[in-house]
């Protein structure tokens, strides 16, 4: 049962205190407003050598909610989130981690001979820490969710994302996510908007990361517009090559959305560069491309 759904939540939440970690300040106070409950600030200061040193201000008792995502950068957020993890667990009842965007997801097979399944080890670790559930946004690998010991919440942003395409005029629109591997959410997000939805089939050489696109039959996109969707944008090479497309097919504006805002170095201008007309993001990520607050999304998994 929802427990959203019951008189007594107000009381519930009472019990209920929101960390904000270091890179999600803003999503964490939105949450607890939601939530209606008590929030704390984490403290952080970072030694010479690169060290992360975490305090929080008080002692936390009841359900602790962590919330710290893993961007930028992915190692040590990583670790400032297992770290405010282990404080929270030495005296809440309950310790929740929200970790809007997940990193290390993408290594999720040994792809090459050698490679660490570092998803793995990173699922083992957050519940090893002590979070007794985990929430994300829009999880990389559904091969990963296998890999965790505790209860993890894979919510999805698409919802919202589309709640916010519904009220911008869109001519027609093409829905092309850039690789298959995002197509089933891609389609969903289409049916949302009641448009036609292709996927491309894009192809990475596992040694040198160089991408390119597979037999794509030309189209005729004429007067539409596109909106290229994927989980997350890192460098912007796929979104890139999926703007070429779009636009070798003549369309009209091309919009580039994504759950996770990575946007390394300056993939922003290059994928202005590319004819994309705007990104669109969700607030996972702290960007200012941001304009799909998942707040409301993650408030409703935790109970
Ligand atoms: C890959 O499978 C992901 O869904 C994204 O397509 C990819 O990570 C985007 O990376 P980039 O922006 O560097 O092309």
């Amino acid at each position: 049962m929802n427990v959203k759904t019951l008189n007594f939540r107000p009381i519930l939440y009472l019990l209920f205190t929101v960390i904000g970690g270091s890179q999600s300040k803003e999503l964490a106070r939105k949450i607890a407003s939601k939530l209606d409950c008590k929030y704390v600030d984490s403290k952080i200061t970072i030694f010479p050598d690169g060290e992360s040193k975490i305090t929080l201000p008080e002692t936390l008792t009841g359900t602790v909610v962590v919330v710290q995502t893993t961007y930028p950068h992915a190692d040590t957020n990583m670790m400032r989130a297992l770290a405010l993890i282990a404080k929270a667990k030495k005296t809440a009842s309950r310790v929740i981690a929200v970790i809007p965007y997940l990193c290390y997801m993408r290594q999720d097979m040994e792809f090459l001979p050698g490679e660490i399944v570092t998803s793995k080890m990173v699922a083992k670790l957050l519940g090893a820490t002590g979070a007794a559930k985990i929430i994300t946004v829009d999880i990389h690998s559904n091969l990963a969710v296998n890999y965790f010991d505790v209860p993890l919440v894979n919510t999805s942003a698409i919802p919202k994302m589309a709640g916010y395409f519904r009220k911008l005029d869109l001519k027609c629109p093409m829905i092309i996510s850039p690789d298959l591997f995002w197509s089933k959410k891609a389609k969903q997000f289409a049916e949302m908007l009641g448009a036609e939805q292709i996927a491309l089939n894009k192809q990475r050489d596992r040694k040198t990361g160089k991408l390119k696109i597979l037999h794509q039959k030309n189209l005729d996109l004429s007067g539409r517009d596109v909106v290229l969707i994927d989980d997350m944008i890192s460098t912007g090479n796929s979104m890139i090559l999926a703007a070429r497309y779009a636009k070798s097919c003549y369309c009209r504006r091309i919009f580039a959305v994504c759950t996770h805002p990575l946007l390394v170095d300056n993939a922003e201008k290059r994928l202005m560069d590319a004819d994309i007309d705007k990104i669109i993001s969700s607030n996972t990520i702290e960007h200012k491309t941001n304009q799909v607050d998942v707040s409301d999304i993650i408030a409703q998994s935790i109970e």
